[in-house]
């Protein structure tokens, strides 16, 4: 068995890509298993330089999603200030403060939008970026270079800045049966037993895998 647990699960070119959850220590980014990214030796450092920032709202990435090298998440408590003249961020630098006596009882105002959901079996192309609380569907593709700025809806391809709908990968009724199916909820034993029907397109043979 292939252990979602191990961070390096290449045999050659062995940092290329990893299991993205084992290097992750930020509880606010929760990653499913085998979900990995493609970081050219980079992966150690995703969760500082990938995911911008986590602190109070959360990243949710599902199970089997593939990351490009590249792939952003941009979370909502990265914003600035907007609703004043200036978006310079004078409470993280604690001395310029100092000579301010109102200082003490200034609320920052600081937009907050939610978290960022992201289903299972999600496929982000080359350096695509998607921006605070946004929530994709399962089984999406992100196009390179895209930047995902709205919800993506289950089985649909986006591409562009903002990202727009390329196309719905299969009919309305086969993405409904594909969400209830869930494959990736399947047991590991169950997955590697039916990777062709899982990779084909019959949905008659996934239903009836056993
Ligand atoms: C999204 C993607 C999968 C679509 O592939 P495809 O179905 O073969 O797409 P096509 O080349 O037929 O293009 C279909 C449409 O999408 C548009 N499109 C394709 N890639 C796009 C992108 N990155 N950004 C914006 N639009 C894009 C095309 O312009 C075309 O638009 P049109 O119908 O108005 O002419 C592919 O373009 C892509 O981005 N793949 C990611 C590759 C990658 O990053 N790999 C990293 C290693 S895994």
């Amino acid at each position: 068995m292939l252990s979602p647990n191990i961070a390096y699960p290449l045999e050659k070119h062995t940092k290329d890509v990893v299991f993205l959850k084992n290097l992750i220590s930020n509880p606010n980014i929760l990653v499913g298993d085998y979900t990995y990214y493609d970081g050219r030796e980079s992966g150690e450092k995703f969760e500082k330089e990938n995911v911008v920032f986590a602190r109070t709202c959360k990243l949710f990435i599902g199970k089997f999603c593939q990351l490009a090298y590249g792939t952003k998440f941009l979370v909502s408590d990265a914003n600035h200030q907007m609703s004043g003249f200036s978006t310079f961020p004078f409470f993280i630098f604690g001395k310029m403060a100092e000579g301010c006596p109102e200082w003490a009882d200034y609320a920052i105002d600081l937009p907050s939008k939610g978290d960022t959901f992201v289903g299972n079996d999600v496929w982000f192309g080359h350096e695509s970026m998607v921006m605070p609380a946004v929530k994709i569907g399962d089984g999406a593709i992100i196009a390179a270079r895209s930047v995902v700025v709205k919800d993506v809806p289950p089985y649909t391809i986006v591409g562009g800045n903002p990202a727009k709908i390329i196309r719905q990968r299969f009919p309305d009724t086969t993405i409904e049966q594909l969400i209830k199916i869930a494959w990736w909820d399947w047991d590991y034993e169950k997955i590697t037993r039916n990777i062709p029907a899982i990779v084909g397109a019959d949905i008659q043979a996934l239903l009836e895998a056993k």
